[in-house]
């Protein structure tokens, strides 16, 4: 899979809003030991580009690419590339099945929050292999929702959950695929592979309220909704309530939620 169809969130204005906020200092630490200022970047699954963006910051006399499967995202990315002035970075439409650049082209390659919406990861890990230089590296970010914490929980919240873990594997995705990257890139083998983790932390009021009012969005429209709508596993009134209680959660002053993100870095030989 992999394709636009299963990409559970979609591209609403919440979702692009919410992802626009992302840098390489938050989301790709793991990473900022290996950035230099000449390096060759390549951000598979870019979506609205601002890791990318970040990205050729860093890498300032070098070069960087994003691709996205969505057609939208491409534009939102050149758009902002322009606004913000940075010229180092292209952005192109394709996959990361099927990555449109030569073998051995970058220094690394790099992927986030994108494993866990297909059904071939290791295929995913073995194509970034392909294009990365010999003595490169590929880096995959993902989050585990084995290891994610609500407080306090709410039977809704569980339910919230449930049916969009229900509705990521129908469409071929994995919700706990943090855990298995070490094992992943293993598979590919790589000449050697880190690992680690961090939490991303909602744990005052704005976070809270910013995080739960972006999920109850979710249920107006997201595909993994519809989804669900069409195989019955939840109905418009049930939808309802969800959303209240992610609003209703977002004012209480104990609320706090933790979601544990993995990553596995694969040095190429
Ligand atoms: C959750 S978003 C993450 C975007 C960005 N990496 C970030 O973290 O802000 C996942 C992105 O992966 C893209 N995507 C899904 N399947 C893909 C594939 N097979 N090839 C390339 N991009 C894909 C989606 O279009 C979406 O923009």
């Amino acid at each position: 899979m992999g394709n636009t169809s299963s990409y559970s969130v979609g591209y609403g204005k919440h979702v692009v809003s919410l992802f626009t906020k992302r840098t390489v200092q938050q989301q790709a630490q793991h990473l900022i030991p290996y950035l230099k200022p000449s390096s060759t970047i390549l951000d598979c699954g870019c979506g609205p580009g601002s890791i990318t963006l970040d990205f050729a910051r860093y890498a300032y006399a070098g070069a960087v690419s994003g691709i996205d499967l969505e057609h939208s995202q491409i534009e939102f990315c050149k758009n902002a590339a322009k606004e913000q002035g940075i010229s180092n970075v292209e952005f192109k439409q394709g996959s990361i099945m099927h990555i449109p650049f030569p073998d051995n082209s970058f220094d690394i390659v790099h992927a986030h929050a994108v494993l866990c919406q297909l059904n071939s990861p290791l295929d995913a890990i073995k194509e970034m292999m392909r294009v990365a230089k010999p003595g490169g590296i590929v880096a995959v970010r993902e989050m585990d929702w084995r290891a994610n914490l609500i407080h306090p929980e709410s039977p809704l919240l569980v339910k919230e959950y449930q049916i969009r873990k229900q509705a990521i594997d129908k469409m071929g995705g994995d919700y706990f695929i943090g855990g298995k990257l070490r094992g992943l890139f293993n598979s590919a083998q790589f000449a050697k592979v880190e690992a680690g983790a961090s939490c991303e932390v909602c744990g005052d009021a704005g976070s809270i309220t910013e995080v739960s009012h972006y999920i109850a969005k979710q249920w107006e429209d997201a595909p993994f909704v519809k989804l669900a709508l069409d195989e019955g596993w939840v109905n418009q009134e049930e939808i309802k309530q969800i959303q209240q209680a992610l609003i209703d959660y977002a004012k209480q002053e104990d609320a706090f939620r933790a979601w544990t993100w993995c990553f596995a870095i694969g040095h190429k030989s």
